[in-house]
């Protein structure tokens, strides 16, 4: 049970970052929780953070090959932007789920679309931290029965 999280642009600076928006815990100990609590459910987590589209494309390519069975992703700003990551998600074919920590819907006319969204299995947004823990949690759920089968 592999699992990638990936963190796009500007999540780097969780903790500093918009504290009114975006809450306190920084990226390290958003990432942290998910670590542990995939260790406890007996999968192995790995957590990817870029400022750059290239370098998040690269690795969404990467998971297609090596052995990535679900997808957390936060594109941040890139949701609302980067075909390019849309399209190397759609290319890989991973199941995955969309995170956001604010509610975009509530925010900016800019921000309520996503890209991402029509792939997603699902959409987690406005819960804070805590959306990463319930994609988690759904992943594992997923994968776990996936191999009773
Ligand atoms: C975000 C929302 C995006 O609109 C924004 O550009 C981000 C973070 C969120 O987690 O709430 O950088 O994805």
């Amino acid at each position: 049970m592999q699992i990638l999280v990936i963190h796009g642009p500007n999540l780097n600076l969780l903790g500093s970052r918009e504290p009114g928006v975006y809450g306190s815990r920084t990226l390290a100990q958003i990432d942290a929780d998910l670590t542990k609590m995939a260790a406890d459910a007996g999968a192995k987590l790995e957590s990817f953070q870029s400022n750059h589209e290239g370098a998040l494309v690269d690795r969404i390519q990467a998971a297609g090959r090596d052995g990535t069975a679900f997808v957390i992703i936060n594109p941040a700003a890139y949701t609302h932007t980067s075909v390019a990551m849309r399209d190397a998600l759609a290319a890989v074919g991973l199941p995955f789920v969309e995170v956001h920590l604010s509610n975009i819907h509530k925010r900016e006319a800019f921000r309520h679309h996503s890209f991402f969204s029509e792939l997603a299995e699902g959409v987690i947004c406005g819960l804070g931290p805590q959306g990463y823990l319930l994609a988690l949690q759904y992943a594992v759920a997923k994968l776990q029965a996936g191999q009773k089968q």
